[in-house]
């Protein structure tokens, strides 16, 4: 059995990476950043980290911020017009997994305007565009949006979440910078930290681990010579 993993082709983790997002930007020639965030992350002034760098590198921006915590249809198809409006030519996404998740939405739809009515993205949808090019910049600790393949829409007519898997809308730059976090409330950390860290485990201890996961492979677990899963013996 294969593993597919599939990864950004570039990301930046560390103290300060957030600077790398204008040379990001610039080496490929964009020069119109739709940032997509949230109206907390605005506030708490986080947000100028990046429009200095931008500003830096003289690339024209427009904020999007109509994203409720647990997006909408609605709020995909909103930042779709104001990506349209502004004339933009890439995502910026600067938030938790609902802003993450609806600019993975939003440049699906962008490059693939078939699937503007955003429900006929639940599952694995047959798009044939990538999305528009994105840097995606967490602002919690908790859904990993800016590694996976995966975004999250709330449909509020039908009272459901549904789920979009799609290689195409992995963003190209993640950039996990922990001083975009330093901004969250105690709980906003403490939930999220929780959400990393069930994520870890489940990883871990989950029947499809993989190596990625620091376990024996499905298939030397069955070997005849193969170690059982196990916790791994702590030391002090
Ligand atoms: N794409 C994926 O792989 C994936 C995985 C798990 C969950 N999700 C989805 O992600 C969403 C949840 O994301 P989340 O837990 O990151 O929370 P969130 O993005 O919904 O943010 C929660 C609240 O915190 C605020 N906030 C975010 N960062 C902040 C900061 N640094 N300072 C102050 N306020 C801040 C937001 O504005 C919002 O009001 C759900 O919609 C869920 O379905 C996606």
């Amino acid at each position: 059995m294969a593993n597919r993993i599939v990864l950004n082709p570039v990301s930046y983790h560390g103290t300060g990476a957030v600077a790398e997002i204008g040379n990001e930007l610039v080496s490929r020639g964009y020069k119109r950043a739709f940032i997509a965030s949230g109206r907390h992350v605005v506030k708490s002034g986080e947000i100028k980290k990046i429009t200095d760098v931008l500003d830096a590198k003289g690339i024209a921006y427009t904020f999007y911020t109509d994203i409720k915590p647990n997006p909408t249809i609605e709020n995909v198809q909103n930042g779709v017009k104001a990506f349209q409006e502004f004339d933009a030519d890439c995502i910026v996404a600067v938030g938790g997994g609902s802003v993450m998740d609806t600019s993975k939405a939003i440049g699906i739809i962008i490059n693939n305007p078939e699937f503007a009515d955003v429900r006929s993205l639940e599952g694995v949808a047959p798009t044939k565009k990538h999305a528009v090019f994105t840097i995606a910049v967490p602002t919690t600790a908790g859904t990993a949006a800016e590694v996976t393949i995966n975004y999250v829409i709330t449909d509020v007519e039908k009272k459901r979440k549904f789920v979009c898997v799609d290689v195409n809308d992995i963003p190209e730059v993640a950039v996990v910078d922990p001083e975009m976090m330093y901004s969250m409330p105690k709980p906003l950390t403490a939930a999220t930290g929780m959400d990393a860290l069930t994520h870890a485990i489940e990883g871990y201890i989950t029947k499809g681990h993989c190596a990625i996961s620091e376990c024996p492979s499905p298939a030397s677990a069955t070997a005849p010579s193969a170690v059982p899963w196990r916790f791994p013996t702590l030391t002090a």
